[in-house]
């Protein structure tokens, strides 16, 4: 098939790549000139683990970019990648998106056969219903069903093993207003997937997938926070949260995943996406308190670290590491990272943070240009009174020995990062 990707970002970038990898023509349409000679020249525009070999195995061949939307008319079908930026009350911002759909409406107008329009970002079902459908159906000068079609396909990718979770899905929702065509059309799309790795298919409507998407986030976001929650009253009872979570995750009622309690949850998805359908459930009259709930937990835990701390030491003046920037292993990403309000809290405490990630630092640079950063793990360690471990890197794991190098040993680890215990103070979030 011949399918079209419109917002070259983590999402979009991914899916071009894997269905280009699928043995499909991809084309990648951004406004962003920078990003589509990248992709041309077989360069990924985004740090993703497996991204590389795929983009330049296929970028510039069967994966190509360009800047217009017009292109668009010529494939089967369109995914829309756009990002939703968050308002400052947690609703989203469908406006990139809109004018995206909008360009893709006008660019398939006067297109003879069916086109189809795929939705890949995250937005609320009233967001498809009552703002996207009309705004392509008012670009393209036809109706729903018309020769267009408009699909829901959320996708459920990990940053830092985005390209896995696209090539082995635990699940793919389709939805649809029950054209045929628009399922056909997907299936196809997805048939190598499905038919090598037997992934269940979810057919479903589109305000179905659309919200799929949002419970299946604040599931896993309340998830951590209530593992987290649990955490900080085994902590309270001198109960080690990591061997309680072992044992109820073995029912399988529970679930094993997504129990590792610690700092929180950060990155560009839970936050939001709980924010966005907490407002719209306010907006609609009713008051979510689970998800408000999984929210708050989750700002607590960097407090609690920071509290932790302040029992063995008073940092004021001093010099304390922050080992971990991203939001998790495996990514530059430090959006909603926790390590945000750790160092925002250790600088309330008047500490000089120095500060080490392997990837993320250049970002991490941006929102605190004023604090050190060293280019080794063992780097920050170098004289300070305390360090806090805030993201699981290996090399932050293996560090064990290089906590010598501090004036007074005490580890606050947020992850259950760190094996040591001898010769250190040492502090678990929540064991
Ligand atoms: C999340 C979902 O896991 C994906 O399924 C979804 O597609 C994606 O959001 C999205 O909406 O785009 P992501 O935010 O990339 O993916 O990363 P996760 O691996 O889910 O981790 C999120 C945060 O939770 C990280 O800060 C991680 O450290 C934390 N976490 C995760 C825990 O604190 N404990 C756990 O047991 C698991």
């Amino acid at each position: 098939m011949h399918a079209s990707v419109v917002g070259s970002g983590y999402v979009g970038t991914t899916v071009a790549a894997c269905l280009a990898d699928l043995g499909h023509d991809v084309t990648a349409v951004d406004i962003d000139e920078e990003i589509v000679e990248r992709l041309n020249a077989g360069e990924p525009p985004i740090h993703e683990p497996g991204l590389d070999p795929l983009v330049s195995a296929y970028g510039g061949s069967s994966l190509e970019a360009t800047t217009d939307h017009g292109a668009v008319a010529e494939t089967d079908l369109t995914f829309l990648a756009i990002e939703t930026p968050a308002n400052d009350d947690g609703s989203i911002d469908p406006a990139a998106l809109l004018a995206a759909a909008e360009d893709v409406g006008e660019a398939v107008a006067d297109k003879d056969d069916y086109h189809l329009v795929v939705v890949k970002s995250t937005v609320l079902p009233d967001v498809v219903e009552g703002e996207l459908v009309p705004a392509i159906e008012r670009a393209a000068g036809k109706t729903d069903g018309d020769e267009l079609g408009v699909a829901v396909n959320p996708e459920f990718q990990r940053e830092g093993s985005a390209v896995d979770d696209f090539m082995s899905p635990d699940k793919i929702v389709l939805g649809t207003d029950g054209d045929e065509r628009a399922l056909d059309r997907l299936a196809e799309l997805y048939q190598p997937l499905v038919s090598d790795w037997d992934v269940p298919v979810v057919e479903t409507g589109r305000r179905e997938a659309a919200m799929i998407k949002y419970a299946n986030n604040s599931f896993l976001a309340a998830k951590i926070s209530l593992i987290n929650d649990l955490g900080n009253v085994c902590k309270e009872f001198g109960v080690d949260a990591y061997e309680v979570a072992d044992a109820i995750g073995m029912d399988d009622r529970v679930g094993e995943r997504f129990l590792r309690s610690g700092v929180g949850w950060g990155g560009s998805c839970f936050g939001k996406d709980t924010a966005a359908l907490a407002a719209a459930a306010r907006e609609a009259g009713y008051e979510p308190s689970m998800l408000e709930a999984a929210r708050e937990v989750n700002d607590r835990q960097p407090e609690r670290m920071l509290e932790l701390l302040d029992t063995h030491v008073d940092v004021s003046g001093e010099r304390v590491a922050v080992l971990g920037l991203a939001f998790k292993p495996g990514t530059d990403d430090v959006r909603n990272s926790r390590a945000i309000p750790v160092i925002e809290g250790l600088q309330e405490r008047g500490a000089e943070v120095v500060a080490h990630d392997p990837n993320a630092v250049e970002n991490m640079r941006e929102r605190f240009p004023e604090i050190e950063y060293a280019d080794a793990p063992e780097g920050p360690l170098e004289g300070a009174e305390a360090a806090l471990i805030v993201t699981e890197w290996e090399e932050i794991v293996e560090l064990d020995a290089e906590f010598d190098r501090m004036e007074t040993p005490v580890v606050i680890d947020g992850r259950r990062a760190i094996d040591r215990r001898e010769g250190l103070v040492y502090e678990g979030l929540t064991w």
